[in-house]
């Protein structure tokens, strides 16, 4: 399995833990950015790896910034992203069993490191649901 992340500078030191974390279950991770602390744009990340996922180089990523939801909103301007933003374990199991989420983004400024790998561990464990669900998310693209 290969998982895209990227982050802006509020993220960074979270993205390099998670790396790490990433790592250690043998997933590859295909690193999109911010490099450092330097303050930069989150849309300047969040673009390309939304793209490379709509373009199928792999199925899901990860986001991470200050509160999340400059990633999120940037995201979800792609139409073959859905975007979830997750501050605790259940929140990230429902953003994939009902939403299918493919991009799990997270809070770094409001989370610790552990909490992260625990969101981040929900949401792979998860399964999408389907039936109903399925329909629900047909009808986001506009
Ligand atoms: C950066 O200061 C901060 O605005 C950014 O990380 C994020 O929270 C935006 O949504």
């Amino acid at each position: 399995m290969t998982i895209g992340i990227c982050c802006d500078h509020a993220g960074f030191d979270l993205k390099e833990e998670l790396k790490i974390f990433l790592q250690s279950k043998n997933i590859d991770i295909k690193d999109f950015g911010t490099h450092s602390k330097a303050s930069m744009d989150y849309p300047d990340v969040a673009h390309p790896l939304a793209i490379a996922i709509e373009n199928q180089e792999f199925n899901i990523g990860i986001a991470i910034c200050g509160t999340g939801n400059g990633m999120a909103m940037s995201l979800n301007k792609h139409k073959g992203i859905r975007a979830g933003l997750a501050w605790n374990e259940d929140i990230a199991s429902l953003i994939k069993a009902h939403n299918n989420a493919n991009i799990l983004v997270l809070p770094a400024r409001f989370i610790d490191e552990e909490k992260a790998k625990a969101i981040l561990t929900a949401w792979l464990d998860t399964e999408f649901e389907g039936g109903r669900h399925q329909k629900r998310i047909d009808k986001i693209p506009c």
